[in-house]
């Protein structure tokens, strides 16, 4: 419904969170983990049997492929489950969505320690208070700047084919007051050709071993254009998601999505379409990844 309808939803169950997270009205790498959370922890203190729980928690961890922050929560929940019993999911899970509050501010203030008064900083889809529980990663970082007084302008991918960055991220930045330009995502070229961009920020849905990094699609082309123009391409992104078990970015699970999101309004509609939500950047084009205690 944004940015035309806030509306804010109540999942009353499991299912009810997953549909939520599956047609992303619950979006973005850390949100959909600590989101997911809540939802098992809800569930867990409405007297539920642990297989039961068990079962929720396999469902919820299927929800979408890609970012690694929900199958990182739900594992926690998980472990949680077998050693202290269901009472203890709820606190859990208040407990992730208040780490991650943390996680964002410290991220926040080591990603704003990049960025300059003056600067021009490019973006791509959501990475604010939409994606997380806290300021955001990439967000949150040129938020933080912002009110450190720096000025900025930000250059808004839109992001298709779902414009997470021209619905959320303008959404966003114009209720922060924050100046922003939007862009189609096939103009950031001649944008960045054009000298008005220092730097690059994005977030990011998984970040394998070996530094490579899943993110929305566009992503990569974008990490392509800024080593072209010589702009650091700078990705945020909290411990929750790092993926020890993903030696590199072609062991991460590339989610895809229906083709009517593709096609929208004005397309052929029997048009045969390819609908990769996210794609994985090579550690070569990234400057650095901002953890909240260290950069990479
Ligand atoms: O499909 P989405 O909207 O969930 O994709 C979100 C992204 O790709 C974000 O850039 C990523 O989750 C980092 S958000 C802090």
């Amino acid at each position: 419904l944004l940015p035309h309808e806030e509306k804010w939803i109540r999942a009353d169950s499991p299912e009810d969170m997953i549909a939520i997270i599956q047609r992303l009205a619950v979006r973005g790498a850390p949100l959909i983990g600590v989101a997911a959370a809540l939802a098992l922890g809800r569930y867990a203190a409405t007297g539920r049997s642990v297989e039961e729980i068990e079962a929720a928690a396999t469902a919820l961890r299927n929800a979408r492929p890609t970012a690694v922050n929900l199958m990182h929560a739900i594992d926690r929940l998980t472990r949680v489950l077998a050693k202290r019993g269901p009472k203890a999911l709820l606190p859990e899970a208040e407990a992730i969505f208040q780490e991650d509050v943390a996680l964002c501010e410290a991220m926040a203030s080591r990603g704003a320690a990049l960025i300059q008064d003056g600067d021009g900083i490019i973006t791509a889809c959501n990475t604010g208070g939409l994606a997380t529980a806290g300021r955001g990663t990439a967000l949150g970082a040129i938020r933080t700047a912002c009110e450190q007084g720096k000025r900025i302008h930000v250059y808004v991918d839109e992001t298709r084919p779902l414009l997470q960055g021209a619905r959320l991220t303008a959404w966003e930045l114009s209720k922060l007051g924050i100046p922003f330009t939007l862009i189609c995502d096939n103009m950031a070229a001649s944008l960045l050709r054009s000298g008005r961009v220092r730097a690059a920020f994005v977030g990011a849905d998984r970040v394998a071993v070996n530094g490579d990094v899943a993110n929305k699609i566009g992503t990569y082309g974008l990490a392509v254009l800024c080593k072209h123009h010589n702009v650091p391409f700078y990705v945020v992104a909290p411990r929750t998601t790092y993926d020890p078990k993903c030696r590199t970015g072609a062991e991460i699970p590339i989610e895809e999505r229906a083709a009517g999101e593709v096609r929208g309004v004005q397309a052929f509609k029997e048009a045969k379409v390819w609908n990769p939500a996210f794609d994985v950047t090579p550690r070569e084009l990234i400057r650095k990844i901002i953890f909240e205690d260290r950069d990479w």
